[in-house]
Parts: structure tokens; sequence; C-alpha cells
């Protein structure tokens, strides 16, 4: 079990999921001005706003990298549900970066694949990860269970998850199984973390994650243990804490 450190997460409230993605644009732009160069980024409702205002203002990619948190296991990224494509839609297109790297889910091996990832975020030192949070209080695709210590791997996504992600498939049965997500200890190495969680189905997680123990059942409550995080929750999420 992974020692305590209680540091204080930064806890920012703000009323809509709009007015958290313009406070999480301005401390994008804060550690970008500063120097950022990689940028660690996720995929999922979430991060979407951000991604508008990233595209709207007059930020320059071309000389940064991006690193992406999972990509599911059988979709190539001219299918509309991999998240490769998610990318190019909400952000490359527009902001396209010196190098954008995501997991290939469509590798042979898909455990090689894992550990070719892990080493290359690894090398680029991400400046600033940007994460969502699931219902069930996953991190990437970092489910439940997941040790604090892991490296990218391959992952079994829960029915929880895949019920709720279902809602970007035309039916459940169309949900990948499985992913490929950077794990735990790789997202725990970025240098800055900005997490948000808007909407009332975030709640229970986000008070968890916040208030309990750091438990591996709770794949978020390790966020505890980093020096430097910033979390952005709306009234709906914050509800509980
Ligand atoms: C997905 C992604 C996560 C994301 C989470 C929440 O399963 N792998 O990176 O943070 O679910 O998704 P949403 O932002 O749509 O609520």
């Amino acid at each position: 079990m992974a020692k305590v450190y209680n540091y204080l997460m930064e806890i920012i409230k703000v009323t809509n999921k709009l007015e958290g993605s313009k406070k999480a644009f301005e401390l994008f732009k804060n550690t970008y001005d500063a120097g950022a160069n990689t940028f660690g980024l996720a995929t999922g409702s979430t991060p979407e706003d951000l991604y508008k205002e990233i595209v709207a203002s007059d930020l320059d990619f071309s000389d940064r990298i991006s690193v992406n948190l999972d990509e599911y296991v059988g979709l190539s990224a001219e299918n509309k549900q991999s998240y490769a494509y998610f990318m190019q839609e909400h952000l490359f297109n527009q902001k396209p970066f010196k190098e954008s790297y995501l997991p290939n889910g469509m590798a042979t091996d898909l455990n090689e694949e894992a550990s070719r990832y892990d080493e290359l975020v690894l090398k680029n030192e991400v400046d600033l990860q940007i994460l969502g949070l699931g219902q069930n209080g996953h991190i990437g695709f970092n489910e439940p269970g997941t040790p604090f210590d892991s490296k990218t791997h391959v992952v079994d996504l829960t029915e929880s998850t895949i019920h709720a992600n279902s809602r970007y498939f035309d039916d459940a049965s169309l949900v990948p199984k499985k992913a490929i997500s950077m794990g735990i200890g790789t997202i725990m190495s970025a240098k800055k973390i900005l997490l948000m969680a808007f909407g009332e189905n975030k709640a229970d997680a986000v008070y968890k994650m916040i208030n309990g123990s750091v438990d591996e059942s709770m794949p978020a409550s390790i966020l505890q243990n980093h020096p430097n995080v910033i979390v952005i929750v709306d009234e709906a999420a914050a509800e509980l804490i």
C-alpha cells in the first residue's frame, strides 16, 4: 500500500462546466506561457470545452508535444469512437502539435505497445496532465483495484465504465471491452495535474477522491499524494465536499 503524504490539493469550485473550462484554460495557458513542453491530454465530455477555449485562443503548439492517456483496443484512428479521432476533431485539426501520441489500440502485441508507450511518456516528462474522473473514480482507464504503481497497461473495462461510455456508441455491445491506458504510476509522474469533474454523477467520486482514504479501490485518491494537483469542480460535482 502506498504511503500517504497528505499534500493539499487545490480545489477550485465553479458554478458550471463552462466557467470551469475557462478557469482550466487560464491555468493551462499559464503553464504554456511558463514554457511547458509536453501536455498530457484526456478525452471524454469533461475536457471538451477546455479544448474549445484552446482552439479559440492564439496558442501555438507547433513546437510542443502531446501524449494522451488512453485508447480503446480494436478501434483505429479512423473510427469515430476512437480517442485518436476525438482528439483530431476537438483539438489537433485546429491546433496541430509538433508531435502527438496516443497508444495504438490496433497493435498486434498489445502488451508490447503498452511498454513502448510507457517509455515514450516517461521520456517526454509531462509538464501538465489533464484528467477527467470516472464515476467509479477511475483516472485514464485505471479501474478500481489497479495498483498505484502501475505502468501503461492493457485494461479490462468494468461494466460500469462500458455502460457510462455506451452513450457514444450506437449500441452498448459495440463498446470495446479493453483499452490501453497510462498506468497510475505513469500519470503520477506528471509534474502538474489538472483534474476536472462536472455534474452530479461525479459527486461521490469527487468526495472520495478528496476526503476518502488513499486506497486502490478509489484510483483518483492517489492524487492526494501528488505535490501539485488542481481540481476544478462545478457545484453539482462538489455537492458532497
Ligand atoms: C472515460 C475516459 C476517462 C474520462 C472518464 C470520464 O472512460 N477513459 O479519461 O475521464 O471516462 O468521462 P467523461 O468526461 O465523459 O465523464
